[in-house]
Order: C-alpha cells, then sequence, then structure tokens
C-alpha cells in the first residue's frame, strides 16, 4: 500500500487534516451543505474534492465520523500494510514510521486544510502510487462521485456516540472554551456537530455495507466499531488485513506479528511515543492543536464521567429512533 509523501509530524505541516473541524470564532459555527454540517471553510474544500479528486479502482478509503478512532485506524491500516517494509516487532529500535510520526500524518485525508484555494487540491494525493490508503470523514453523500462509481473499498468504523460527543467535545474545547459540554450536548443531539449528524454518517455506510454485500462477490464495506475492536484486537486487525488484501500467513500468525501489529498501535504505545505526547500541529485548517489530543483516555464508556443519566438517556433515546428498522446498534 502506498504511503503519503509527507513531511515531519511534530510541526505545523501542510496537506493533511481534519479539515474544518473546529468552528474558530464560537460555538455552533457549523452550516449545513447537503445535509451535513460543516464549517464554512469545509464546504469549500469539499467542494473542491468533490470536483477534481479523481478516485483510483484500487484506492481504500478509511471512514469515520470524528473522534471515533481515526487515528487508531490509521496506524492499524498504514502498519498492516506496511509491515514487509516496515515489521511492527522493529519497533523496539525506533525504526518504524509511527515512532517517527503521529498516525494523523501517515494516512491523508482527502478533505485538506485548503488556504491557498487556488492550488490544484488533490495534487499531493495524486502523487501517491497505486493502491492508495486515503482517510475522510465525509458522510457517503458527500463522497467525490468517482470513489463510488468506481467501487472503492471503505473500511468504516463508528463508536457509541455518547463516547463521540465526549471525545469531540474534549477536544474542541482545548481551542474553544465557549463549546461548553451543555453547548456539545445540544447541538449533538439536534445533530449539528462537525461532519452530523452521526446518525447519519454511520447509517449510510451501515446501509452502504449491507447493499454491497447484497449485490457483489466482493466486499466493498468492512464496518467496524470501535468498542468491539478494543474487546477483540486480534481478530479486528486480522480482519482488517484481510479486508485490505494483506492477510497474514499462518507462518505470521504463528510468530505473533498480529500480536505484534496491536501492541504498536495499542492506545498506551502511542500515547507514549514523543512524536505524539508533545509540539503542536495544524490539522484542523488554521489552528494549532497539541499532538497529544488525539490521545486522551482511549476508553469504552468514558461518557459516564462527563455526562448525567439524563443526558445519556435522551441521546440514547435520539439514536435509538434514529437508528430504527436498520439494524444498526452501537
Ligand atoms: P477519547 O477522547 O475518548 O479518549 P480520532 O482519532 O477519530 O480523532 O478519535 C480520537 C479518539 O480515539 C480519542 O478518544 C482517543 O483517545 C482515541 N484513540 C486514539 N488512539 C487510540 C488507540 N490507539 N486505541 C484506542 N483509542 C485511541
Amino acid at each position: 500500500m502506498a504511503m503519503a509523501k509527507v513531511e515531519g509530524g511534530n510541526s505545523s505541516r501542510n496537506g493533511v487534516g481534519d479539515e474544518g473541524l473546529v468552528p474558530k470564532k464560537r460555538a455552533g459555527l457549523w452550516i449545513p451543505y447537503r445535509g451535513c454540517w460543516l464549517t464554512p471553510d469545509a464546504v469549500k474544500s469539499v467542494k473542491l474534492v468533490e470536483e477534481q479528486f479523481q478516485a483510483r479502482s484500487d484506492d481504500v478509503l478509511l471512514v469515520t465520523y470524528p473522534k471515533c478512532g481515526t487515528t487508531w485506524l490509521k496506524a492499524l491500516a498504514f502498519t498492516v500494510t506496511n509491515r514487509l517494509l516496515h515489521p511492527a516487532h522493529a519497533a523496539g529500535d525506533d525504526a518504524h514510521p509511527l515512532l517517527a510520526r503521529h498516525p494523523q500524518d501517515l494516512v491523508p485525508y482527502l478533505e485538506m486544510p485548503y488556504r491557498q484555494l487556488q492550488q490544484h487540491p488533490v495534487a499531493e494525493l495524486e502523487e501517491i502510487a497505486s493502491p492508495r490508503l486515503l482517510s475522510t470523514h465525509l458522510p457517503v453523500t458527500l463522497l467525490p462521485p468517482s470513489v463510488l462509481d468506481l467501487g472503492c473499498r471503505v473500511v468504516y468504523l463508528c463508536r457509541n456516540p455518547k463516547d463521540v460527543l465526549v471525545s469531540l467535545w474534549h477536544f474542541i474545547h482545548k481551542v474553544n472554551q465557549k463549546y461548553t459540554i451543555d453547548k456539545a450536548f445540544e447541538l449533538f443531539c439536534k445533530g449539528e456537530t462537525v461532519y452530523g449528524p452521526i446518525w447519519e454518517h454511520s447509517l449510510g455506510f451501515w446501509n452502504k455495507a449491507a447493499v454491497s454485500e447484497s449485490e457483489s462477490d466482493s466486499r466493498r464495506v468492512l464496518f467496524l466499531k470501535y468498542d468491539e475492536m478494543m474487546a477483540q484486537p486480534v481478530e479486528h486487525v486480522k480482519m482488517l488485513a484481510e479486508f485490505l488484501r494483506v492477510p497474514f500467513s499462518d507462518e505470521e500468525v504463528s510468530r505473533g506479528v498480529v500480536e505484534d501489529v496491536v501492541r504498536l498501535c495499542s492506545f498506551d504505545k502511542l500515547k507514549s511515543v514523543p512524536v505524539n505526547s508533545s509540539g503542536v500541529c495544524d490539522r484542523i485548517g488554521g489552528l494549532l492543536m497539541e499532538n497529544s489530543s488525539y490521545f486522551r483516555a482511549g476508553k469504552v464508556g468514558d461518557w459516564a464521567n462527563h455526562l448525567t443519566q439524563e443526558m445519556a438517556n435522551k441521546l440514547d433515546a435520539i439514536v435509538e429512533e434514529k437508528l430504527t428498522g436498520s439494524g444498526l446498534t452501537f
């Protein structure tokens, strides 16, 4: 799997990022764009991506709603696909790229922070050799048409909305103190949070996964859940490798290569790596965020420490109602 051309991981850089994730001036600055809430800057870049990005049939997209474990999925997919060149067990001697670069910078986003809009926005992506590993937070409805036309494979990672809400609130609150937990809760429940509503986001890919399984002989969407991946990481990494068409051989399994990958990409390991625990970087379109912001608690159910039971019940009821009949549960 081809690697993104990226320079240094610990300083402000161009090219990859959670474009327009954070409203810069006040809470609630996202606007609706074709059924999805985005910052005005993000709308501009989404339009450019839609117009100019040309998918290739062997592209694989890692798709997440923000704070569902994008960083983890990028680390895992990168490590699995590049394991011949960069064995995970070599991590002990500082040889692995994950020890030198933030996982966010190893797989580029489709929607970049395009501040210089006169530039061709997808030029960097075009320079990446096939097969490309790319990532995006875009809902299925905003994916560039060529992605769907060519039947590119998608790995979708979802997460319990209560944990997503809390994680997103922590992330945004670091740079926007007006984004209180009450404000975050109110907007999240209305679906008016960046890339939201979250239920539409997950349902879009859930339905796509169902259609792809019924219509084609090769699976197009691998639908994963953060909580299940936390509970059974080895099984999920094997599944991911199969889907990425780089399955582990019996010999690799017996050598413990899968466990090596899980260990290298674990929350505790990645959080402790200096390139992730220190420094700042602009990955959100004009704002420096600490690299460590992407590694907070890394727990299932941390929402219980931040939401009241009443808030939890309300959000659960909204999500349940929105997902009725779909078969999707979190
Ligand atoms: P918390 O804020 O609940 O801790 P994203 O990468 O999509 O921005 O998601 C960030 C969330 O994933 C954060 O959740 C972060 O701690 C968690 N995370 C980051 N790396 C992880 C890893 N290797 N394993 C599990 N969770 C991880």
